[in-house]
């Protein structure tokens, strides 16, 4: 592909002299493109002025100009406020994966990219950042959270190892995702400062929480969207042509739980990295989530992961399935993108939410849908003290005596997601 091929080019044709960052009301997200070109994804709505500004727009820039991007966006992260369990709005699907980078709640996070970890020493380099983390714990970072893509068999002879064990948290078998992927998992590593440990009380109360929730019968997506209908709620995507004023307002209205601003949810709305599960009553959104694609270049491979994120159901209208229907609306969409290769391009690997194990509502969802808890995944490979993020981020919910919360991801491959959202 050629310069004049890129579309929109001339947008940003001198981005190595000017406006390397997003305007007022606009959110950025960078990918890579074919052949060292970036895709610039920018959504929002001008401040002020109402233009929709959503566009895609390609520019070929070195890693220096990257990185000023990404340090820009950065910076914007750091200025607004921040969310429970969301992560970072602006990064989270951007480059900057490895080597890791500080990021919110005094962490420093990564996924290591340059390939399946298969040897001691491509796992040197993750002790190696860890280790780094190590030595400026301080009041400014206080956990080290990285992910890998790890070939298992390797991982569970490096496992024998006394002083590395402890640091793996939670290993998600990847079979079932793609070929390339078979037998490894990825693992997220960590490390938590002697402040920031969780408390064996609330660990207690939360595994009492999971055993609860998958004690729950599992339902089909039809009889999951049968029950929230038969209650008058219509379960819809919200497509980017239908975000209309009033729609920003009803979800900006639901979010404000998380601390988002009415233009940070019109950006996440906008954001075609995103897309927005609801549930409607008498016309207002009522319930709504979140699906967050990310495309990780893992060696020669992308590993295409989406979170399932930013629950929330007006308390009026709690317990009613709608969480369940709308994230399971969600998954439906998902699976119809994935085969025609709509998810960045390419098919859904994983999908995945990071649950709080103090909302018993949120592990209930993962397992009536038919997501699997990685504590549970982890165990059956022989990692029986993993599944958790201990102290991961905050989220507001019932009172904790820890300043974080623990959380318990809950994951579907693929292959779970064919067969469960078959049609
Ligand atoms: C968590 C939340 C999204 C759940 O929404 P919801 O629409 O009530 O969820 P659902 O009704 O689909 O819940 C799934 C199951 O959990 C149950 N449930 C929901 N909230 C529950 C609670 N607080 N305690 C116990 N069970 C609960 C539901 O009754 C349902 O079980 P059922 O099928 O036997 O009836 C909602 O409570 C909320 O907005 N919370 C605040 C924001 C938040 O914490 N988000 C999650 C961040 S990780």
């Amino acid at each position: 592909m050629t310069e004049q091929d890129l579309p929109g080019r001339n947008n940003l044709g001198n981005v190595r002299q000017s406006r390397i960052f997003p305007a007022e009301g606009e959110l950025w997200t960078l990918t890579e493109g074919p052949e060292g070109s970036h895709l610039i994804n920018v959504s929002g709505t001008r401040e002020g002025s109402g233009v929709d500004t959503s566009s895609v727009l390609w520019a070929v820039f070195d890693v220096s100009v990257r990185r000023k991007i990404e340090a820009q966006l950065n910076e914007e992260e750091a200025n607004q406020q921040d969310v429970p369990a969301h992560e970072a709005g602006l990064t989270s699907s951007v480059g900057g994966f490895w080597p890791p980078e500080r990021a919110s709640f005094e962490r420093i996070k990564g996924i290591y990219t340059p390939g399946i970890v298969r040897s001691s020493d491509s796992l040197n380099h993750i002790t190696g950042e860890i280790e780094k983390a190590r030595e400026i714990f301080d009041g400014e970072v206080s956990r080290v959270s990285l992910r890998a893509v790890v070939d298992v068999d390797f991982l569970k002879v490096a496992a024998r190892s006394e002083s590395f064990r402890p640091l793996i948290e939670v290993v998600i078998p990847l079979n079932g995702t793609q070929a390339a992927f078979e037998n490894t998992a990825l693992v997220y590593f960590g490390l938590n400062h002697s402040t920031r440990q969780p408390i064996q009380k609330e660990l207690d109360r939360y595994t009492d929480n999971l055993r609860e929730a998958s004690s729950h019968v599992v339902s089909t997506p039809q009889e999951i969207r049968k029950r929230a209908e038969e209650k008058g709620y219509d379960i819809k995507i919200l497509s980017k042509q239908a975000v209309t004023e009033e729609c920003v307002d009803q979800v900006a209205l639901l979010y404000e739980r998380f601390g988002w601003t009415r233009n940070e949810v019109s950006a996440i709305l906008h954001n075609t990295n995103n897309i927005i599960g609801i549930a409607v009553k008498d016309g207002a959104i009522v319930s709504a989530g979140i699906a967050e694609m990310a495309r990780i270049p893992i060696g020669g491979n992308s590993l295409r992961i989406i979170e399932i994120t930013e629950a929330a159901t007006l308390d009026e209208h709690a317990k009613n399935g709608l969480y369940t229907a709308v994230s399971s609306g969600l998954l439906e969409e998902l699976s119809k993108r994935s085969r025609i290769d709509g998810v960045l391009d390419g098919k859904a690997d994983l999908i995945y939410g990071e649950c709080n194990g103090n909302a018993l509502g949120v592990l209930k969802t993962a397992h009536i849908q038919g997501r699997r808890f990685a504590k549970d995944a982890g165990s059956e490979l022989g990692f029986s003290n993993s599944g958790v993020l201990p102290q991961h981020v905050p989220i507001a919910g019932l009172p904790i005596e820890t300043p974080y919360n623990d959380l318990f991801p809950a994951f579907m491959t693929r292959e779970d997601l064919y067969r469960i959202y078959s049609k």
